[in-house]
């Protein structure tokens, strides 16, 4: 079994593209990827907001997983949608990769991501029974916020990405305690 390692994570590129996809297809636990519902996850790929972090291999650099928020409109909402100014998040690691530290590390970047833009939260959805996801998110700041009782029953996830919102009891800038 692979150990856990300190996964080196990279900037997404044009060219990660096909692997986006393929990790779309395993974040959506194999639902075919013409369903629109799934596909704006990535058509178009490349708008203004959209940002991806993918996870290497460190023997020989092979693409292990990869994760990517993008912003969504009112008019065509991702299962995750809180509001326009929030993007959602998406994340899935190779099956063989899976357990050992990569989703960690690709979230970890991806909210650094986020963060050096300014950005104020991400949300996602997870399937209920997804327990690895939502342990990850959980311990990554991310509070339920809604069910989805659908086909799929889920939780709506969001996480405020201000230091104060993400540190109850951080000293503000003006010196109050939260
Ligand atoms: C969910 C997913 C991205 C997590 O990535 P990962 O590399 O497997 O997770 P990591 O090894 O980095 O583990 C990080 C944390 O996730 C949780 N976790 C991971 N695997 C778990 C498992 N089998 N059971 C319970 N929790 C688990 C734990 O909290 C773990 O932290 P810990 O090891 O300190 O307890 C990955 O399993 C995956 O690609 N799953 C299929 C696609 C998917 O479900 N995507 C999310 C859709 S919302």
């Amino acid at each position: 079994m692979a150990a856990r390692i300190p996964w080196p994570v990279r900037p997404g590129e044009p060219e990660d593209l096909p692997f986006l996809w393929e990790m779309l297809y395993e974040a959506a636990h194999h639902r075919p990827l013409s369903d629109l519902s799934i596909s704006r996850y990535l058509d178009g790929w490349g708008r203004p907001g959209d940002a991806a972090v993918v996870a290497l291999d460190p023997d020989g650099g092979r693409k292990v997983g990869a994760a990517w928020y993008r912003l969504m409109p009112a008019g065509n909402p991702g299962y995750g949608f809180v509001d326009v100014s929030t993007p959602e998040l998406a994340i899935a690691v190779v099956p063989d990769r899976r357990g050992i530290g990569v989703g960690r590390a690709l979230l970890r970047a991806l909210l650094g991501t986020a963060r050096s833009r300014d950005l104020k939260a991400l949300s996602l959805s997870v399937l209920r029974d997804n327990l690895a996801a939502v342990r990850l998110y959980e311990e990554n700041d991310f509070v339920r916020l809604s069910d989805l009782d659908s086909e799929f029953p889920s939780w709506v996830m969001r996480a405020g990405l201000s230091t104060v919102e993400a540190w109850p009891g951080a000293v503000q800038t003006n010196g109050a305690q939260t």
